[in-house]
Order: structure tokens, then C-alpha cells, then sequence
């Protein structure tokens, strides 16, 4: 045996449920997740391989980030800060910074990005890549990236025509170019087209490119407050026509924070049909949407609950981290739940585990990842985090950091306990790490 965690909760199969007891999960020599079995604080395992006490910590599959911009994170104020704070002020000056770009400087920084993700549980990342850069410098080294990485994490390559692929001279040409050389995904940004009417092309232009190469698609959609923006419609007609269903996402659609009522419905039920995936993005959505607002002032997120309810698989992304658009961020996916859910108004007793879902099994189905292969279920790969936190409610309410990262079989990331001692008057010294557990959820109620 290679390794096995101790002690460990797990979530049910019909995740995000908690499953009852404790179990233990072995590792074979392979790498892969041998057996999960109920936990026997009577029997001792074998002394050999790696053990690791879980005391009652939940084991998930890793953390996925389904949207990250990794070619233009840790570039905030440069070359000037984004002063209006609006989606529109940022790409004019990613604009700016882009012809400075070199290999080694996106190498750098997307590495670093890379680092802070996995330290905190993400093993699986979907980046997008700015291809309207006739050099495509950062698609060469985002592929470089993507081959040292390859050996313990997911790196899905976006080819994102951030300045459109219509309105952008050559721009399609660039999209084709950037899938040559490798990009997994075809994204676009029809919204930001010229027109309404490149707008369509453009999605047409990037569902054939995909068809063409058998990718998967992943647009910019509708990240404006304008009620007419609706390329979101013809997102999914084209999901559902070519046959690309869940190989498709439409990402921000925060335009449908304005739809009216009758539209909505009308939507709710193309989107369902479609199959496509929804990724929104929190922290750039409240940041970025409704900068032209007087009072009301909308709130930039796209419909995730209704969406969730009329059964479109939906994920949270962190999007931007440091960079035009965003100028904090440490990739943690924790956070992305915490600030998603309160955007979203995920509070409830049942929604609060969905949030978790959003940045772990959903957006596993965003990026496509075989169900087989992600989670905690023998033949799996053993690529897991244990968190120091009894549930999902728990582990975003205390916003903890993985205890240990597990990668194929390999701790990849370990992070000691760190309890805050607090000396209350009149009391010792005591520790404490926030842990008394939360009794909103009945069926959570936890036995330890
Ligand atoms: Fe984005």
C-alpha cells in the first residue's frame, strides 16, 4: 500500500449529502484509490506507505477551477491601474500590457498562480489564453505551462479572442492558429463584437472551429448590463444543433441579471434543453457589473439559482486574480464558494453544499472531466484534498485551507493546523479554530 487516510468523512453519491460514519481510504502502488472502507479505530492498518489521520476531516475530490484568466493574473497596475473599475477600462489596459509581453513573464506568473491553486486544493484548472496577439505569446507559454504541470494537475487551455474574433483584424484567423498549436477549447466574447450581428457570427464562426477539431466550446457571454445582450440563446441553439450539449458553457451570461420575467422562463427552459454548462464569476461579476448604475444598482450575477432550479449545471469561477479586472484574488476556491453564495443568495440549509458543488463536482462537468476519474471511489486516481472541516458548510463558513493536497498518490501540498490562542479575562489560555459546528442543516448533524 502506498498510502491511506484515516478517519476521513466522505461525501455521499448523491453529492454534495454527506455520507453517515467514517471510513478509511487506501491507496494502491498505482496511484489510484484501492479501497474505502468503514473506519475501525480497534483495527490498526498495515504499517507501511504514507498514513494519514483525517480526526473526522472531509475527503473530496479536488478543488476545480472551471474559468481563470492565468495569462493576465498578477498584472494589476500595469501598466496603470483600471481607474473607471469597469470590464471595459481593464481590457483597455491588458491591451496596453500585452505587447510587452514575453514567454518567460507568462510563464512566471501563470506558474505562480498555478502554485497558489494547488496549495489549496486545485488540481484541475480551465484558463483562458488572450489569443488576439498576433505572436500569441501567451498561448505558447501557457502550453508550456501546461506540459510541466501535466504530470498532477488538469490544465485546460481557452483560446479567447479577448478582443473579438469578428471585430479584431484577423482575429479568426488568430482563434484557428492558437487551435494548431494546441488550445483544448474555443472560447469568444460576442458581446464585445462590434455588433449585434458579429456577435452571431462570431459564436457561429467558434462552434464550427470546434466542430471541426472535436473541442469543446467556452464563450464569454453576455458580461454586460444590457437587457439585449442575449448571446446566450444562440449559444445553446448552437450546442443543441451541432450536437456539443455539455460541451458547451456559456461563462458571466451576467446580462441575464436583467432579463425580464417572460424572457427568463423562456430561457430557463432553452438552456435546460441545451445542455450547456453556466459558469458564473463572482468576484469580477459584483466588481465589474453595474458601474453605470444609478440606484437600484444590479446586483452583476447571472440567474444561478433559477438556473440551478430549472436543472443547467452551474459553477463558480474565480476568474481574474490580481490582474485589470480584479486586483485581489489568491485563487482560493473556498472564497469563490463564500462570495458566490452570498451574491447568488445561496443560504439555505440545502444550498449552502451546492456552493461546494459549484467549485467541486459541477465544475468538474464544465471542464469534463470523466466522472470515473474524479472522486473518492476505488479504481479512481487518488487525487484528493482533506480538509479540516467535519462538511461542506463547514469548510466554506471557516474558509479553511486544505490539510493535506493528494495528487495521483502524492502529497503534493501539506498545511499545518493553525488554531489563534486566546487568553478570554478571567479564563487559561485556551486554542481555538472556530470549529463549534453550525446546526442550520438537520441532515448534517454530525455525530463526532
Ligand atoms: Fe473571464
Amino acid at each position: 500500500m502506498r498510502m491511506i487516510v484515516r478517519g476521513a468523512r466522505l461525501l455521499a453519491a448523491d453529492r454534495p449529502a454527506l455520507r453517515t460514519g467514517l471510513y478509511d481510504v487506501e491507496v494502491a502502488e498505482d496511484g489510484r484509490i484501492a479501497r474505502v472502507i468503514p473506519y475501525d479505530d480497534q483495527k490498526e492498518p498495515p504499517a507501511t506507505g504514507v498514513r494519514i489521520e483525517a480526526h473526522g476531516g472531509l475527503l473530496t475530490a479536488p478543488f476545480v477551477e472551471p474559468h481563470i484568466h492565468l495569462d493576465t493574473a498578477l498584472t494589476a497596475g500595469q501598466p496603470r491601474p483600471n481607474a473607471s473599475g469597469t470590464l471595459w477600462e481593464g481590457i483597455a489596459c491588458w491591451s496596453e500590457r500585452k505587447p510587452t509581453l514575453t514567454r518567460e513573464d507568462v510563464v512566471d506568473r501563470a506558474t505562480e498562480v498555478l502554485r497558489w491553486q494547488a496549495a489549496q486544493g486545485v488540481l484541475h484548472v480551465r484558463t483562458h489564453c488572450d489569443t488576439t496577439d498576433p505572436a500569441l505569446t501567451a498561448l505558447d507559454a501557457l502550453l508550456e505551462v501546461q506540459d510541466r504541470v501535466g504530470g498532477f494537475m488538469t490544465l485546460q487551455i481557452v483560446a479567447f479572442p479577448q478582443e473579438g474574433i469578428v471585430s479584431f483584424p484577423g482575429g479568426e484567423a488568430l482563434l484557428r492558429e492558437a487551435v494548431a498549436r494546441g488550445a483544448d477549447v474555443v472560447g469568444a466574447i460576442p458581446h464585445f463584437e462590434d455588433t449585434r450581428e458579429d456577435g452571431v457570427a462570431s459564436l457561429g464562426i467558434a462552434f464550427a472551429v470546434a466542430e471541426e477539431h472535436g473541442l469543446r466550446v467556452d464563450a464569454h457571454c453576455d458580461e454586460i448590463d444590457d437587457e439585449q445582450s442575449r448571446f446566450v440563446e444562440v449559444l445553446a441553439a448552437h450546442a443543441l444543433r451541432t450536437g456539443l450539449r455539455e460541451r458547451a458553457t456559456a461563462s458571466h451570461t451576467t446580462a441575464m441579471g436583467s432579463y425580464g420575467g417572460a424572457y427568463s422562463f423562456k430561457l430557463q427552459r432553452l438552456l435546460a434543453r441545451s445542455g450547456i454548462n453556466l459558469v458564473a464569476n463572482p468576484f469580477a461579476n459584483l466588481n465589474l457589473q453595474g458601474r453605470f448604475d444609478a440606484y437600484p444598482r444590479r446586483r452583476g450575477l447571472t440567474q444561478v439559482k433559477e438556473m440551478l432550479a430549472a436543472g443547467v449545471n452551474v459553477a463558480f469561477g474565480h476568474d481574474d486574480v490580481m490582474d485589470p479586472w480584479n486586483a485581489l484574488g489568491t485563487g482560493n476556491p473556498l472564497q469563490t464558494a463564500l462570495v458566490g453564495l452570498y451574491a447568488a443568495q445561496l443560504t439555505g440549509a440545502d444550498e449552502i453544499p451546492v456552493a461546494f458543488s459549484m467549485v467541486t463536482d459541477r465544475a468538474a462537468r464544465v471542464l469534463g472531466l470523466p466522472e470515473a476519474e474524479y472522486g473518492i471511489t476505488e479504481g479512481a486516481p487518488a487525487s484528493f484534498v482533506l480538509l479540516p472541516a467535519p462538511s461542506p458548510l463547514e469548510a466554506i463558513r471557516r474558509q479553511v485551507r486544505p490539510r493535506y493536497v493528494v495528487s495521483r498518490g502524492t502529497v503534493v501540498a501539506e498545511t499545518p493546523p493553525a488554531p489563534t490562542r486566546l487568553s478570554w479575562p478571567g479564563e487559561p489560555p485556551t486554542e481555538t479554530d472556530f470549529g463549534r459546528p453550525s446546526t442550520l442543516n438537520p441532515h448534517e448533524h454530525l455525530d463526532t
